[in-house]
């Protein structure tokens, strides 16, 4: 059975209590109030199975704790030796954990997690019409879930019940979310050491992959290098549903785990990474099944490599969260003309290009999102207010140093009667992971080659 110290989290507990404290002083500065967060549910696989249980970001991010049913209760409205910080969890018990394995129990997992109060999940119904009765505002993850939303209608049904003896209901409720969005969007140093090391590891499995790919190989067979690297390295589980699509299948965005043949001249596109104690990494590579680019393929290669650096010089502190987008269409745009791919006839140039959005059969994604305890993480990509751009939709979000976003830029050429025929049914995208810097960013998944030479030299090192 697992001991406790197997299952704490690896960040410490003033960190998480320091978190708390956070919110705590947010829903005071706002006049006090209640909120309410629970870990989210198990779900059923089938019949008596489960899916893996995974705890909800937002209540792992505050407590490190993530045994299912668990339920986090801020109190900022506490008075003097009045408990803040309360979790309800799973009590002890003898049989289930011969079944389920170790559970921390409400003293324990007060002692373990530094709440200052703990309590059966079982109490919880009973409990929260309590604690919420008199409190001017009760916080949630409002719409998100109408389990809770039924759970909140039930808790302040009971409360108003008791209004004949002078107790009064909360008068609003808010939305939880929004402050933990914010907090969540700038990584601390406990946190970007953890994303190093789930980056490491994703980057080991991406050049297993690359060093056990041969012509003829299914992609089930590449995925396969994949996991178990994730899992002989500790990494809990993917971070997302794993890609590697052979061929034309990389043109297909989300394509699902397939069982094509990657050929002899087939490029293979590889969008996969680990999740490690919460915190998710995210890579993608392309390369050729038998080691060697074709020139048409490198030509490619080479125009996303070139916008991703283009995008990777725009990622730094002070610039818009749109900068290194704006910054990779450019090179990939100039790439399609240069290519003939876009006919230059047809556009005045680059700008043209650009204005007209004709990239967007070849680029139809942008070239980044916030990653962290989710892959696409949380956060807003807009500031709450400022001057409207053209379209009509508030500024983009600036970048701040602490920050996490992906860089993954690609170009997906169909077959299609306006394209030079030596292109066709090439998909190529390059995604590294980086934090925003003071002096820029840094990347984290460049444990992996990412230069074509240098993942033909690799490919070669295993098939010598
Ligand atoms: N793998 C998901 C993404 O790249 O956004
Ligand atoms: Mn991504
Ligand atoms: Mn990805």
């Amino acid at each position: 059975m697992n001991s406790p110290t197997e299952l704490a989290s690896p960040i410490a507990v003033d960190i998480y209590r320091a978190r708390r404290e956070r919110v705590l002083a947010a829903l005071r500065a706002q006049g006090g109030g209640i909120a309410i967060l629970p870990i989210a549910q198990e779900v059923m696989r089938n019949r008596d199975t489960d899916y893996s249980f995974r705890h909800d970001s937002y209540f792992y991010y505050l407590t490190g704790f993530n045994e299912p049913e668990a339920t986090l209760v801020l109190n900022a409205s506490a008075k003097d030796g009045e408990p803040a910080s309360i979790l309800f969890c799973r009590e002890k018990n003898a049989e289930r954990e011969t079944w389920e394995g170790f559970r921390f129990g409400p003293d324990a997992a007060r002692e373990a997690f530094g709440f200052d109060a703990a309590f059966p999940i079982s109490a919880l119904d009973e409990e929260v019409p309590r604690m919420i009765a008199d409190k001017p505002a009760l916080y949630y993850a409002l719409g998100t879930s109408a389990e809770l939303d039924a759970k909140v209608r039930g808790w302040l049904a009971t409360v108003r019940a008791q209004s004949r003896s002078g107790v009064r209901a909360p008068a609003k409720a808010e939305h939880l979310l929004p402050i933990l969005d914010e907090m969540r969007l700038v990584k601390d140093a406990h946190e970007i050491a953890i994303m190093r090391r789930a980056a490491s590891i994703s980057a080991e499995a991406h050049r297993c992959a690359m060093r056990a790919t041969r012509s003829g190989m299914r992609e089930y067979e590449i995925e396969a290098e994949l996991l178990y690297t994730f899992r002989r390295h500790g990494a809990q589980a993917p971070a997302y549903r794993s890609i590697v699509a052979a061929g034309a299948n990389a043109c297909v965005l989300h394509y699902p785990p397939g069982n094509a043949i990657a050929r002899d001249g087939d490029l293979i596109l590889i969008d996969a990474a680990c999740e490690l104690d919460g915190y998710a990494s995210d890579i993608t590579r392309t390369f050729p099944a038998n080691g060697r680019f074709t020139p048409a393929q490198r030509e490619l290669y080479d125009i996303v490599l070139a916008a991703q650096a283009a995008a990777v010089e725009a990622t730094r502190p002070g610039v818009s969260f749109d900068a290194p987008h704006q910054a990779a269409l450019k090179v990939l745009s100039q790439g399609l003309l240069d290519t003939g791919i876009l006919d230059k006839t047809k556009f005045g140039g680059l700008d043209d290009v650009l204005a007209q959005r004709a990239y967007a059969p070849f680029y139809m994604h942008r070239t980044g999102h916030w990653i962290g305890m989710d892959v696409h993480d949380a956060g807003e990509y807009r500031e709450a207010e400022g001057p409207p751009d053209e379209q009509g939709a508030r500024p983009w979000r600036m970048l701040l140093t602490g920050m996490a976003l992906t860089v993954e830029p690609g170009l997906y050429v169909r077959a299609a009667e306006s394209v030079p025929e030596g292109y066709w049914n090439i998909g190529i995208r390059i995604e590294d992971d980086a934090i925003v810097t003071e002096a820029g960013c840094e990347l984290l998944t460049r444990e992996v080659p990412v230069a074509a030479d240098e993942i033909e030299a690799l490919m070669r090192e295993s098939n010598d």
